[in-house]
């Protein structure tokens, strides 16, 4: 069921980083708050004062035309975009109620609560059981072999792996098809426990029967995890997402409940692009 926002107006929502209209299905604890958000490669603006309040245990979908900053604005969740010289931001990514930008951010910690998987799958050159293992022992979450065999299983089934490779654990992770790889990939994220899993175009790269058991491990996945995703499919979008933001030449149009900004986007810009009139 969807409720109007009863309190202010859809400008003075969008303005304050909430969505236009309720999903009251969703969550609404806070995980993540962004506010002013701006951000340059070189001179190059690439995000635009951006304003969104993300939600815990839900699935948040990214939307919007190739280059108007979903992927730059993922990488600011946890501080990825450090890596890029030119890179400047200003603004507030506050995550449970943390400056994720402040100087005391650990961002090693920060990466282990927010966890990435990218478009293409990209297993470390390591067996099944090392790429979901080295993490955890990097972060001292596990010393003892047993305790790390028991946090491998559990990560390779809540990622719907553990039967297709249980028996060839000590294979190299490069020798499973893509759609398993990626599944490795969500096992390597969620094993070592993080709060949210950042997701860019996951299934973009999956045949047609991949990408659907992608789907249904995020549906599953939000009961633990924050996600969120990336994605130019938009009945991919429809099906997962509790929440969908359109982006925009940097700017978030349009930040909705899902079924909503489907049915009855309330931006002109948003219906074009999910009508197929551009992007
Ligand atoms: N490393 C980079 N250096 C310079 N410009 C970049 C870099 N990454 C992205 N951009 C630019 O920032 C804008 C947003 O890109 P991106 O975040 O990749 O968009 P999207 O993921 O929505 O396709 C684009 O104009 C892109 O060319
Ligand atoms: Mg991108």
């Amino acid at each position: 069921m969807n409720s109007q926002v009863p309190e202010m107006s859809k400008q003075q929502a969008s303005a304050v980083g909430q969505p236009f209209t309720r999903n009251d299905d969703a969550c609404h604890d806070l995980s993540i708050r962004v506010r002013d958000l701006n951000l340059w490669y070189g001179k190059a603006q690439a995000l635009n004062g951006l304003n969104i309040d993300l939600y815990q245990k839900n699935v948040t979908a990214l939307i919007g035309p190739s280059g108007c900053g979903k992927s730059t604005f993922l990488r600011c969740l946890n501080r990825m975009n450090d890596l890029i010289p030119s890179v400047r931001i200003e603004g507030l990514v506050e995550m449970d109620g943390r400056d994720v930008n402040a100087a005391k951010m650990d961002e090693v910690a920060l990466r282990r609560r927010v966890g990435m998987v990218f478009q293409k799958p990209n297993p470390f050159p390591k067996s099944i059981f090392e790429n979901v293992a080295y993490a955890p022992r990097m972060h001292d979450i596990v010393s003892r072999k047993g305790e790390q065999e028991e946090l491998v299983e559990k990560a390779l089934r809540d990622a719907g792996l553990w039967n297709e490779v249980k028996d060839k654990l000590h294979e190299p992770g490069t020798s499973l098809s893509g759609g398993q790889q990626q599944r490795l990939c969500i096992a390597r994220a969620i094993a070592v426990q993080p709060d949210v899993i950042l997701m860019d175009e996951p299934t973009s790269a999956l045949d047609p029967i991949s990408t659907a058991t992608i789907e249904d491990l995020m549906d599953k996945l939000k009961k633990q995890f924050t996600i969120i995703t990336v994605t130019h499919n938009m009945q991919q979008a429809a099906r997962v997402a509790d929440y969908t933001a359109f982006f925009h030449l940097g700017e978030i149009i349009e930040y909705n409940d899902t079924k909503t900004l489907f049915s009855n986007p309330a931006t002109k810009k948003a219906e074009d692009y999910i009508t197929g009139r551009y992007g």
